[in-house]
């Protein structure tokens, strides 16, 4: 059966149009690859690593309408934000191991939590992990009394991040299960020299409620306990200029 394929002469074939003829690229690590101009591997990891740079902030546990917030678009208007902004700066770069952001709605302290994980991206550090007490409290509980050992595994999840930011702190009871869950979480982090930040609305009585005595003895370094108060008005009550 003759057809009209076999008819062509192999050596009239035309590289069609806009394809440069380049047979082969030479790989320093994949190799030789026939018939492409650029290594297809390489390309393939580089798609990848930016998908995965896109994605990382959203692994952090961040919120989408947090993502784009970053230290520097934090506004200073008093030296009370301008110290805010020092401690979240402090925080970032590891210079203080433990911070608290305390205060009024719309002030800002999610938005430099935000500001605070995506300097770390930036600065190649992913081991960071974002959440809400309430979240956090809700994933160790949907475990308690699980078989093997998915309960710890869900307690590791919270002690394995290098940074941790727990947001919403009052947000949860301040009943002994919670009391003792968090305790908990404090101790086992400080012990291994782990980072954390706590947010809450109110005042540090919200926070210390929420922790027993030797986790909060815990918070405390150099003497102190490096809290942030952001006790302005909300920017969320603002007018658009
Ligand atoms: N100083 C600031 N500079 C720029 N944007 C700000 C500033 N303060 C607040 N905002 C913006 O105002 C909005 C509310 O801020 P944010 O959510 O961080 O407040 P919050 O303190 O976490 O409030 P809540 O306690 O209710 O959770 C966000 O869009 C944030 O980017
Ligand atoms: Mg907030
Ligand atoms: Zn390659």
């Amino acid at each position: 059966m003759s057809t009209g394929m076999s008819k062509m002469p192999v050596h009239q074939f035309q590289l069609p149009e806009g394809l440069k003829p380049v047979w082969n690229f030479h790989c320093q690590v994949h190799g030789i690859q026939y018939g492409v101009e650029s290594c297809q591997s390489c390309l393939y990891e580089k798609e990848r690593q930016q998908r995965r740079l896109g994605h990382r902030l959203e692994e952090f546990g961040l919120p989408d309408k947090c993502q784009a917030k970053t230290l520097d678009g934090f506004v200073i208007e008093s030296p009370a934000h301008q110290s805010a902004l020092d401690l979240a700066v402090q925080f970032a770069n590891g210079d203080i191991r433990n911070l608290l952001m305390v205060g009024i709605e719309g002030t800002g302290k999610t938005h430099l939590a935000a500001g605070i994980l995506n300097h770390l991206n930036n600065s190649g550090q992913y081991d960071c992990l974002y959440t809400t007490a309430e979240r956090m409290l809700k994933a160790i509980r949907a475990c308690y009394g699980a078989t093997g050992d998915a309960e710890q595994r869900t307690f590791d999840f919270f002690i394995h991040p290098t940074v941790l930011i727990i947001d919403e702190f009052d947000k949860i009871k301040s009943g002994p299960d919670e009391v003792r869950i968090v305790s908990e979480l404090i101790r086992d982090r400080d012990s291994y020299g782990r980072r954390l930040a706590l947010i809450a609305n109110g005042n540090l009585d919200r926070i210390r409620k929420r922790m027993d005595k030797s986790a909060a003895d815990r918070m405390y370094e150099n003497g102190k306990v490096n809290k942030a108060m952001f006790t302005w008005p909300s920017w969320r009550r603002r007018k658009a200029t």
